[in-house]
């Protein structure tokens, strides 16, 4: 089983759901930058505050801020990890490969879910999180277009990248998963 791995997606497609059992199921650690962010909110740090108002408008906090959480949490963890959320821009890519080869560890498996976009946006309506409002997932939709789906050519010209169906139950897609991980 791989021991480094990222998730990449459109937001709805299921990432959180499915890294959360991955990881469970090989003891790796789940980094979502998502949650992180929002327990910094809950808690009301100054980096909370800062990304609040950002985060319902469905746009991208700062690569800094971003950035110094994925690296304190990597650089207290040796051991397998699964970043979920993260990297969302060429950017902040760049960075985490500045920050894994001081670390002296490297991606080893980019996961692709896929899933029309109207599928996804039915999803995160039936959810409800504060996010999900019809007009910001229409504006978190662009912004992963935008700014995050460059990421695939990237990982795939790397060699890194697999695609799964998203679609489906989320057994079906564990199993994807699972079938795609040879596991
Ligand atoms: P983040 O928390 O990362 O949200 P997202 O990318 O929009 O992803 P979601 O959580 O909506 O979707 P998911 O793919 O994880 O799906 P999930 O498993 O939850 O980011 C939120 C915000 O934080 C961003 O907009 C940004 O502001 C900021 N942020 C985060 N990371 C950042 C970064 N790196 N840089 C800058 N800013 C950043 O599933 C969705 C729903 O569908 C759930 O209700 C779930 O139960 C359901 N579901 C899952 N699988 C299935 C299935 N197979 N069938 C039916 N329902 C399913």
């Amino acid at each position: 089983m791989k021991q480094r791995l990222l998730f990449l997606g459109p937001p709805g497609a299921g990432k959180g759901t499915q890294a959360q059992r991955l990881a469970f199921n090989n003891h790796l650690l789940h980094l979502s930058t998502g949650d992180m962010l929002r327990a910094e909110v809950l808690a009301g740090t100054e980096l909370g505050q800062q990304a609040e108002a950002v985060m319902a408008r469905g746009e991208l906090v700062s690569d800094a801020l971003v950035l110094a959480i994925v690296r304190h949490r990597l650089e207290d963890h040796s051991q397998g990890w699964l970043l979920d959320g993260f990297p969302r821009n060429l950017g902040q890519a760049t960075a985490l490969d500045s920050l894994l080869l001081q670390l002296n560890q490297s991606i080893e498996l980019v996961i692709l879910m896929e899933l029309p976009d109207v599928v996804l946006s039915q999803r995160m309506l039936s959810r409800g999180r504060a996010d999900d409002t019809e007009a910001v997932i229409r504006h978190r939709l662009e912004v992963y277009h935008q700014q995050t789906a460059p990421l695939i050519n990237h990982y795939q010209q790397l060699g890194l990248l697999m695609s799964v169906d998203a679609a489906g139950t989320v057994d079906e897609v564990s199993a994807n998963i699972r079938l795609s991980l040879g596991t």
